[in-house]
């Protein structure tokens, strides 16, 4: 079910922090943490080797904090693509430091970055649907099929909540199964945004600023806006575009 967000929690506008505006556990919260951690340890133990995908969002440091917390033998990487905020880089730094489970960071080749500027310019994105997703494929899909190489499973922050197009998120998905030999787990399919905040203020988790700053969904700086009040979850990414086609990639079925 789409989250027609702001929800109520955005709806006040008296403190700018994410923390105290979102953490509003669901009365199941603690089951659903439980299935979580079931879900993760289940993975580690059955479906090595894997990895979790983190953009540095809200859900992932969720997930990358639970990995370090069970000790599970779970790698992370993140797709640096070049044009992330410099909230999102010093987040990436500081987890670096501090987790005990190793975070890669898989970056686009530069050469076929510089060459895709110099035929369409800096701001290619916003001006076709085409030459977005050609950015989005050097970006972040070429050096996404590199972090998955070997790879039998992996884990991502997907929820249900985020969109209509995300609102059937399986717990487990084995679609890829058959074609690229490649589970995906999405421990957090079945969390509100407030089961989220919840967590990463009772866990004191460090988390990107932006969120400070209503920026729910976080992805590359030149696609990624602040959100106003009434505006939907991922309003802001991609806002030029219409929604169905807002994603670029890494999680759409071809
Ligand atoms: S996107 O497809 O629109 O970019 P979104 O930002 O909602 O995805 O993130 C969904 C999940 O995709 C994240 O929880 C994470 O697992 C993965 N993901 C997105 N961006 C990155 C990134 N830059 N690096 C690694 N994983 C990412
Ligand atoms: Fe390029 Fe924007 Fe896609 Fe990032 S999100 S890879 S900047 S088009």
């Amino acid at each position: 079910m789409k989250d027609t967000v702001m929800t109520s929690s955005f709806l006040s506008r008296t403190s700018s922090k994410a923390t105290e505006l979102n953490a509003k556990p669901s009365p199941d919260f603690a089951v659903k943490l439980a299935q979580t951690k079931a879900l993760l340890q289940l993975a580690n133990v059955e479906f090595q080797p894997l990895t979790q995908a983190s953009s540095l969002g809200a859900e992932d440091v969720v997930i990358t904090h639970l990995i370090n917390q069970l000790q599970l033998d779970i790698p992370v990487f993140v797709l640096e693509t070049g044009a992330l905020h410099t909230e999102t880089l010093a987040l990436l730094e500081r987890t670096q430091a501090h987790s005990r489970t190793p975070i890669h960071v898989y970056r686009p080749q530069q050469e076929a970055v510089i060459q895709f500027i110099r035929d369409h310019g800096q701001d290619a994105m916003y001006q076709s649907m085409d030459l977005r997703k050609s950015c989005c494929n050097i970006r972040k899909m070429a050096p996404l099929a590199q972090a998955l190489k070997g790879q039998r499973a992996w884990i991502t922050g997907l929820r249900k909540e985020q969109s209509n197009a995300r609102a059937d998120v399986p717990l487990q998905d084995n679609s890829e199964v058959s074609t690229k030999d490649l589970t995906k787990f999405n421990p957090l399919a079945n969390w509100s945004w407030g089961d989220v905040w919840h967590y990463i203020a009772s866990e004191g988790v460090d988390y990107n600023p932006l969120h400070d700053q209503f920026f729910p969904s976080i992805g590359c700086a030149p696609c990624t806006r602040a959100i106003s009040l009434g505006e939907d979850f991922r309003a802001g990414r991609w806002w030029w575009e219409d929604e169905a086609a807002k994603e670029c990639g890494l999680h759409v079925k071809k």
